[in-house]
Parts: structure tokens; C-alpha cells; sequence
């Protein structure tokens, strides 16, 4: 049984950045959806009992088993996505992320450029993750529902590219979204604390 966890914050915690409209939406309707209809699938199946980062990885090896993993992903996905955001998010990273992202992207602000332009690049719905990929920070785009666990890699932090993520308060200006996702409600505590310990990452969410 795949479970739809409250958001992390009230709806209106994110305003004016991320209003409790799309909040409402996205958690309410789009992320609550996703979880039942992955519950649906995996129901008597060899996934019903599995945790949902298991269910993940072995749907992922199985192209008859493509709808299961959109959905339980998906599920993922937004539950990752929740803790990627906090009121008074933004700013700077600190500490040993902050040094990391120095050595492993030459600066923040290049960081940041790599970043928005890997979420602006994302053709069509999907996912920018920054990642620890072999010991290294890195920037993921996925499509649709794919996520770091089959890529191997460890997400520290996320932001949701799908339009119904950001089109109620910014239409179709996705880097206007991201750019703000980044500046101000980014939750670099979050991925701070996924870098220090990557063994939890994949069940932070
Ligand atoms: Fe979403």
C-alpha cells in the first residue's frame, strides 16, 4: 500500500511564490491520483507488499510493467519533490554542500545556470534533480516519470517541470518557475542533509 503523506507545510506556506492553488492541486488531485492508481496495479501483484522504492526499481526492469511504474514513480516523485521546498527556502546552500557545489560545478551561479537550463531544456513533462552520481554533485533532467533510482544516482534535491507544477501561477513561463523554485523556496537543508547521508536519501521522501 503505497500512502499519499500530507504536505510538509500548510498550502499557503509557499505564497506568492507557489500559491495553495497549484499547492491544492498538485498534492490534492495530480499526487493523490498518481497514488491511487499505482494501489490499483499493484494490487495481488508481486509489487503489493514491496516499499515504493523497490516497486520502483523492479518495475523500471519491466516494460509489461510500464504503467506501475509511472504511477509508483510518480508517487515518488512528488513526496521528494514536497521536501525539495520550504517557506523562507532560497538563498544559498551551506556548508559542505556549499563546498561541493564549488568543486563539482566551478561556483554556485554555475550551478544554478546548469540547473535552470537543464529544467528549461526538459522537452515536454519531467524532472530536475541535482544528483550525487559517483561521488560527484550533478544536474539530471528526467522525462515524465523517470527518477534517479534507475539512473543509479542519489537525488538530493528536486523540482517538478510538468506544467501542472507551475501553470496556474506562471502559465507557460517555466524558467519564471524555476527561477523562483531555485531562489526562494529551494530547501538546500534538505539536500544538504541527503549529501551527508545518501543512505537515506531514497527513503527522505
Ligand atoms: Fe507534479
Amino acid at each position: 500500500m503505497i500512502e499519499l503523506p500530507p504536505l510538509p507545510y500548510p498550502k499557503d506556506a509557499l505564497a506568492p511564490h507557489i500559491s495553495a492553488d497549484t499547492l491544492s492541486f498538485h498534492h490534492d488531485k495530480h499526487h493523490k491520483t498518481y497514488v491511487e492508481t499505482a494501489n490499483k496495479l499493484i494490487v495481488g501483484t508481486e509489487y503489493e507488499k514491496l516499499p515504493l522504492e523497490q516497486i520502483i526499481t523492479r518495475a523500471a526492469k519491466n516494460a509489461e510493467h510500464k504503467k506501475i511504474f509511472n504511477n509508483a514513480a510518480q508517487a515518488w516523485n512528488h513526496n521528494f519533490y514536497w521536501h525539495s521546498m520550504a517557506p523562507n527556502g532560497g538563498g544559498q546552500p551551506q556548508g559542505d554542500l556549499a563546498k561541493k557545489i564549488e568543486a563539482d560545478f566551478g561556483g554556485f551561479d554555475k550551478f544554478r545556470e546548469t540547473f535552470l537550463a537543464a529544467g528549461a531544456g526538459q522537452f515536454g513533462s519531467g524532472w530536475v534533480w541535482l544528483t550525487l552520481a559517483n561521488g560527484k554533485l550533478k544536474v539530471l533532467a528526467t522525462a515524465n516519470a523517470d527518477n534517479p533510482l534507475t539512473h543509479g544516482e542519489v537525488p538530493l534535491i528536486v523540482s517538478d517541470v510538468w506544467e501542472h507544477a507551475y501553470y496556474l501561477d506562471y502559465q507557460n513561463r517555466r524558467p519564471d518557475y524555476l527561477a523562483t523554485f531555485f531562489d526562494k523556496v529551494a530547501n538546500w537543508k534538505f539536500a544538504a542533509e541527503n549529501l551527508a547521508h545518501p543512505e537515506n536519501a531514497t527513503k527522505a521522501a
